[in-house]
């Protein structure tokens, strides 16, 4: 039998990788053979391609070369982690995957739907999230809470309208694709938000197997 796939996404300090260390500990707890992987990288190639596109520098990147980069990474990731892993029945949960690509390149910086839907086709192929956890804030909420990190990376510095865009373009998606993502109001406090995500986590194991 596949694994699962399952992605997590939303804007900077969402609460995406707090999220992951608790999905972690549930999937140990129920026994679940999986693996936790992130984009941009996952993969020793695709992390140099991360450094490559998330470091802050004085060149402008071009928004079509920022979008190939993170479509670069993401066919090593699929290819070398993503499938292997699914295809002997291990779960995988990604902190990040398609989804960002859309937001980010798509409706923050303008990126084509057309195009993002034929690399999508080309990288990914049939390795899609079965569930998409979508941690969900207030702009200013998660500006905040990565205030409060020393290092900010390249898309951290955007303005609040880029995160905006980023905010409004993930409910856009969630609206469009409403079976596979799941939204979670991580603007509350920490316990609320992982009952919000253990909710969920019980309710798909339990509509792909009739539980674990
Ligand atoms: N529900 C919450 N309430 C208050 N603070 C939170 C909550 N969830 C996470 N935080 C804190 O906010 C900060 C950002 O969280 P985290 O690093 O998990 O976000 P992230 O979505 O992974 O961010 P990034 O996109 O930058 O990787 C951390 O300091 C974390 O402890
Ligand atoms: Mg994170």
């Amino acid at each position: 039998m596949k694994g699962k796939f399952i992605s997590l996404e939303g804007g900077e300090g969402s609460g995406k990788s707090t999220a992951i260390d608790f999905i972690q500990r549930w999937l140990e707890s129920h026994k679940v053979p999986f693996i936790m992987t992130r984009e941009p990288g996952g993969t020793p190639f695709s992390e140099e391609i991360r450094q490559l596109v998330l470091s802050s520098r004085e060149e402008k990147v071009n928004d079509t070369a920022e979008l190939l980069l993170m479509f670069a990474a993401r066919a090593q990731h699929v290819a070398e982690k993503i499938k292997p892993a699914i295809d002997q029945g291990t779960w995988v949960v990604s902190d990040r995957f398609i989804d960002s690509s859309y937001v980010y390149q798509g409706d923050a910086r303008g990126g084509s739907t057309q195009i993002l839907d034929q690399l999508t086709e080309w990288a990914v192929g049939d390795y899609h999230p079965d569930a998409t956890l979508l941690l969900d804030v207030p702009v200013d909420v998660g500006q905040q809470r990565v205030l409060q990190r020393k290092y900010q990376d390249r898309l951290d510095k955007e303005s609040s309208l880029f995160h905006q865009k980023v905010r409004d373009g993930f409910l856009e998606r969630a609206r469009l694709n409403p079976h596979r993502i799941r939204i979670i109001d991580a603007s509350l406090p920490l316990e609320d938000v992982i009952a919000q995500i253990e909710k969920q986590l019980e309710a798909l194991v339990q509509s792909w197997s009739g539980g674990i």
